[in-house]
C-alpha cells in the first residue's frame, strides 16, 4: 500500500524536550564513542535487533556494523543518562546518492534502551535528525523498517512521511523543508546546551569516584 507524496515536513519540535515536556539532552556523537554505540546495540534483545538491523545481528554483525560507522560523513546522536551509558542512539547516514538514492537524501537509523521507551526519546531524535539533515541540504529523510514496527512509522506518519510498504517491510519518505537560520541557530543551541549538560554529569561522576575512594580508604 503507498500513500500520497507528503508535504515537505518542519518535523515537530527544534527544542529538545520528550513527552513529558522534560529537555532531553542530545550530543552529536564522535569517534571516540563507538565503544558506547558498540555496548549500547549489543544490549539490544534479538528482537530488538531484528527490528533496528531487518534481521537479528549476531554480536560479531553488531560490531562490523559499529566499526563501519563513518562518523566523519555521517551525524550520530546519542543521548546518556547519569552515569554517561549511552542509553538512546540514531544515526543519520548521508548516504545519497548510492544505493540508488537519490543525492539529496538521507537515512535514519534509531534505538532507544527498552527502559526509556514511550516516553518521547525516538520521537526526539527524529525530530533532532531531521533539523540537522536540513541544514545539511537534504530534502528527503528515509527510514526502513519493518512493517510491524508501530511505533518506528508511527514517530515517520507523525512528521508526514510517505509510507510504501512490501511485504514485511516498509519504506517512510519524510519530505524536508529547506534549512532556515532557526533550523541552524536550533542545531547550535541544542549542541551547546547537550554539550554543558554532558560535561556536567562527568564531572559528577568524578566527584562521586573521588569521594567513593575517599570512603573506600577510610574504611
Ligand atoms: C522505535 C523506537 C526507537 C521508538 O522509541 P521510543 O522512544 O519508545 O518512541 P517514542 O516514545 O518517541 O514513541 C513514538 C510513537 O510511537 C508510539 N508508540 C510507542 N510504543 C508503541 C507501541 N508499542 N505500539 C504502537 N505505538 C507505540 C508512541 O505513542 C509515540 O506516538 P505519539 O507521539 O503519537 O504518542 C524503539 O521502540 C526502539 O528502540 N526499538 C528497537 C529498534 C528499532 O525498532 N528501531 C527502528 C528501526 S530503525
Amino acid at each position: 500500500m503507498s500513500h500520497p507524496e507528503s508535504t515537505p515536513s518542519q518535523v515537530r519540535p527544534i527544542t529538545g524536550h520528550d513527552s513529558s515536556g522534560s529537555w532531553i539532552p542530545i550530543r552529536r556523537l564522535n569517534n571516540r564513542h563507538r565503544p558506547d554505540v558498540l555496548r549500547h546495540l549489543l544490549a539490544l534483545s534479538p528482537d530488538d535487533r531484528y527490528l533496528r538491523f531487518e534481521h537479528i545481528a549476531t554480536d560479531e554483525q553488531v560490531q562490523r556494523y559499529v566499526d563501519q560507522i563513518d562518523f566523519e560523513r555521517d551525524e550520530i546522536f546519542g543521548v546518556f543518562n547519569r552515569r554517561l551509558e549511552l542509553v538512546a542512539m540514531a544515526h543519520l547516514a548521508f548516504d545519497g546518492g548510492t544505493e540508488g538514492l537519490p543525492a539529496d537524501t538521507a537515512e535514519f537509523g534509531v534505538s532507544v534502551a527498552t527502559h526509556l521507551r514511550g516516553r518521547g526519546v525516538g520521537q526526539r531524535l527524529f525530530a533532532h535528525a531531521a533539523l540537522h539533515a536540513r541544514n545539511r541540504g537534504v530534502h528527503t529523510l528515509v527510514v526502513h523498517a519493518l512493517s510491524e514496527n508501530a511505533p518506528m512509522l508511527r514517530i515517520a506518519r507523525s512528521a508526514g512521511a510517505a509510507i510504501e510498504r512490501s511485504g514485511g517491510e516498509a519504506r517512510a519518505r519524510v519530505k524536508l523543508a529547506p534549512d532556515t537560520l532557526a533550523t541552524r541557530v536550533g542545531a547550535l543551541v541544542d549542541e551547546g546546551v547537550a554539550g554543558v549538560d554532558y560535561g556536567i554529569k562527568r564531572q559528577v561522576q568524578r566527584v562521586d569516584r573521588l569521594v567513593s575512594a575517599i570512603a573506600g580508604s577510610c574504611t
